[in-house]
């Protein structure tokens, strides 16, 4: 029954001409969002420092170019530099997020004139790559991942937008209300094995490579993230003032940071809490994930609640397994990709929506909402997996494994779908909360569950 067997991906079975319009499509679709995060600010602003956390706006997009040219115009087109003086500036590695704001940086006008300038001559490499035999040619692996990166650093510039003071500028439809039947509290997952990771998906990342079984013993996971309603009763019930829910470093940087609520709450004179959201300050609502809180947070939380947070091996099972065939999904709902009745993805809704909203998106087990919404934090360290192959350069996973790094797990309102799978792996360290991060807590199963099963 079970089966490491993965389908062939839709774009394997593309001609190079159909597989060339889509990579262009998604090309264009990132600039698009690159273009409403960069076009709704004015100069100051894409100059500014924000936070210490962040770049200057300005550098991410310079940065998109430049990963863009490396990648698509020298490596695959062979094509010389456009502009080789500025490779150092918008290399991550050589300057802290911190520090980039007093480097000599293209100007905004400039900056836009580069990016147009690799983006022309990267399509003009899409026209001569054979879109096969090299392996970072192949099924367009270097454009994807360049589609990737862009998104991603899209999603970084919300974040900076998020951290921004000022009237709002970014507006979006709300999210959709919940529809459908109630959502359970829990789920049990029975022991078993399960392929996890992938060896097919031909865009993948070299981290959430190769596919792997992985046996999980019984476990019990909450079938929906964990809302403001019910972070609410922690904070309430003095969550941020009692040292036993909390690890030691946990409560050492709840100490030093001064925690006493998500980041961007903040409570009036009636007791109500409010948050800021891109400039807006609007009532926390209750049935909406909690976002931007950090892994000590999370942590403490699923402690008090009597829980604890899922490995990232259990967050991909109740992700992915499919108990009717044994087989691992590409996304929760299936192999489709998504489509919005799927998640809430691609900063379409500028907030998280509220548990329940996604019934079409639940997994084969029954758990909601693990793409989209928010990022969740996990228990796991930032490993490689058995049989990792570095591929294409090790600044991507390589040089993070072992560090001081938490996985987080399936993507955020914030997250384009070209930049989230169930077998996308995220990680970053414990103390960040700028980013779109909430969580869901799980709890090893007890014998009778794991003995009578579950229907609650
Ligand atoms: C995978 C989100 C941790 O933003 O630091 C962007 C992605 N890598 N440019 C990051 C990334 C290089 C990375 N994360
Ligand atoms: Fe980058």
């Amino acid at each position: 029954m079970t089966t490491d067997r993965e389908l062939a991906h839709p774009l394997t079975e593309l001609t190079p001409d159909a597989l060339r319009e889509h990579v262009a499509a998604e090309l264009t679709r990132g600039r698009a969002r690159s273009a409403v995060l960069t076009e709704s600010v004015d100069e100051a602003d894409l100059v500014r420092q924000h936070s210490p956390l962040m770049s200057p706006l300005v550098w991410d997009l310079a940065h998109i170019g430049s990963q863009e040219e490396l990648w698509l115009v020298r490596d695959v087109g062979g094509r010389e530099p456009l502009r080789p003086e500025i490779d150092g500036l918008y290399d991550a590695f050589q300057h802290s997020r911190a520090s980039r704001v007093e480097l000599p940086l293209l100007t905004p006008p400039e900056t836009r004139r580069y990016v147009a300038e690799v983006r022309e001559k990267a399509l003009d490499a899409l026209e001569h790559s054979p879109l096969r035999g090299r392996q970072l040619e192949e099924h367009a692996f270097a454009f994807g991942m360049i589609v990737q990166h862009e998104q991603q650093h899209d999603e970084t510039m919300l974040a900076t937008h998020q951290l921004r003071v000022g009237a709002p500028v970014l507006h979006a439809e709300p999210p959709p209300r919940s529809a459908g039947p109630p959502v359970p509290a829990e789920v049990l997952v029975p022991a078993g094995a399960f392929s996890m990771g992938t060896s097919t998906e031909p865009w993948s990342l070299d981290n959430e490579r190769p596919a792997h079984r992985v046996d999980v013993p019984g476990y019990v996971i909450d079938a929906a993230p964990v809302t403001n309603g019910q972070y609410v009763e922690f904070v309430e019930a003095g969550g941020y003032t009692e040292p036993r829910w909390w690890s030691a470093e946990g409560w050492r940087h709840r100490a030093d940071a001064e925690l006493v609520a998500p980041r961007f709450w903040q409570r009036d004179a009636d007791g109500q809490w409010w948050r800021r959201r891109f400039g807006v300050l609007e009532q926390v609502r209750e049935d909406e994930p909690v976002v931007h809180v950090c892994f000590h947070e999370a942590a403490a939380f699923a402690a008090w609640a009597g829980k604890r947070l899922p490995t990232e091996a259990e967050w991909e099972k109740a992700a992915r397994w499919d108990p009717a065939t044994g087989r691992s999904r590409r996304y929760p709902w299936g192999d489709e990709e998504p489509t919005p009745e799927h998640a809430n993805l691609g900063q379409r809704h500028l907030s998280p929506a509220p548990v329940g909203a996604y019934p079409k998106g639940a997994s084969a087990l029954g758990v909601h909402q693990l793409i989209g919404d928010v990022w969740e934090w996990t228990s796991s360290g930032w490993h490689p997996y058995p049989g990792f192959q570095m591929f294409p350069y090790p600044e991507y996973s390589e040089v993070f494994f072992g560090g001081d790094y938490r996985v987080l797990r399936g993507g955020s309102f914030g997250t384009d779908p070209a930049a989230v799978r169930a077998t996308f792996r995220n990680w970053d360290h414990p103390v960040r909360r700028q980013i779109f991060t909430g969580f869901r807590c799980a709890r090893d199963a007890t014998p009778a569950e794991l003995r009578d099963g579950w229907a609650r």
